[in-house]
């Protein structure tokens, strides 16, 4: 009898736990997850928003990009789950598919997520097929802005994107347009007095110059090239559309790059003195 006891003691103890945890399971699959969108800015921490760390310090799952800063990463709960879904070393990125299947399944389980993305959600990051698929699953997905590259770029290299004397519009460009017939209308990019960000252009800015030169825009119309902008290492390359054209960034995978071209980028201080510069280019 004793010894009976002795073995059905563990056996039974082992099986209150399965119990437990299983009644555990169930109810957090009751319990219906929540996700937020979240923008995290360009690279600088201190851009992000009140409510971006709200949601990050209350994360049970972080989904993330690529070149969130450590800092960022740090703010959510030390036993939250942080997944890299971002661009590996060799380009590789995790399939979108793969993403919104890691988004339900956590959601599903009843976790708060937060799919922690650069910039912007809404801004060339996907973020709209990301709701898509949370309300096609019938999960609860909340967006939380974030400074974009665009903006917060300019406003740490001291470039105005639109200005009274100089730009009264300004237009954010995908620098990835694939067949001919994605490609935006350059006539309409190329007019003056219209300041253009151009996004992912890093490969194809000899490309995009070659482009604005045909359909119009003037050979001395000011370039800014802002790499790792708002960063510990940003830098800024002063330039002209000529310029640019016989001398496109090398082409590297080091660091973000972000283009802005009209006369707003004359305002740089350092536009007047900057090398390549010639004497008669537009000046504020
Ligand atoms: C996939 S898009 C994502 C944009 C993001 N959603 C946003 O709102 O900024 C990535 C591009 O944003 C730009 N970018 C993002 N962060 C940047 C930074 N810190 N410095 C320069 N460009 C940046 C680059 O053009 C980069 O190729």
């Amino acid at each position: 009898m004793i010894t009976a006891h002795l073995f059905q003691a563990p056996r039974q103890a082992g099986e209150d736990a399965i119990q437990r945890l299983t009644r555990w399971w169930h109810a957090r699959r009751r319990r219906a997850g929540e996700v937020w969108l979240v923008g995290a800015g360009p690279s600088d921490p201190g851009l992000l928003t009140v409510n971006a760390v709200r949601a990050l310090k209350r994360a049970q799952v972080v989904l993330h990009d690529s070149l969130i800063a450590p800092e960022v990463l740090a703010l959510a709960p030390r036993r939250a789950r942080r997944i890299h879904v971002g661009k590996r070393c060799g380009n590789h990125r995790t399939r979108q598919a793969v993403i919104h299947r890691l988004m339900r399944r956590y959601a599903a389980a009843g976790y708060r997520v937060v799919r922690l993305k650069g910039g912007d959600p809404f801004v060339f990051g996907r973020g709209g097929e990301e709701v898509q698929a949370m309300a096609s699953a019938g999960i609860a997905c909340q967006v939380i802005p974030g400074i974009t590259a665009a903006t917060g770029c300019a406003a740490y290299a001291g470039i105005p994107l639109t200005h009274r004397d100089y730009a009264h519009s300004v237009q954010f460009v995908t620098a990835r347009f694939g067949r001919a017939g994605d490609e935006p209308d350059w006539s309409a990019l190329a007019r003056p007095g219209h300041t253009l960000v151009f996004y992912m252009g890093g490969r194809r800015l000899g490309l995009l110059a070659r482009r604005l030169l045909r359909s119009g825009r003037g050979a001395d119309c000011p370039v800014a090239i802002i790499r790792d902008g708002t960063g510990p290492n940003q830098s800024v390359r002063l330039t002209t559309l000529a310029g640019l054209l016989a001398e496109p960034p090398e082409q590297t995978n080091a660091g973000a790059i972000l283009t802005i071209v009209g006369e707003v980028v004359a305002l740089h201080p350092r536009w007047q003195t900057a090398p390549g510069i010639p004497a008669n280019a537009t000046a504020a």
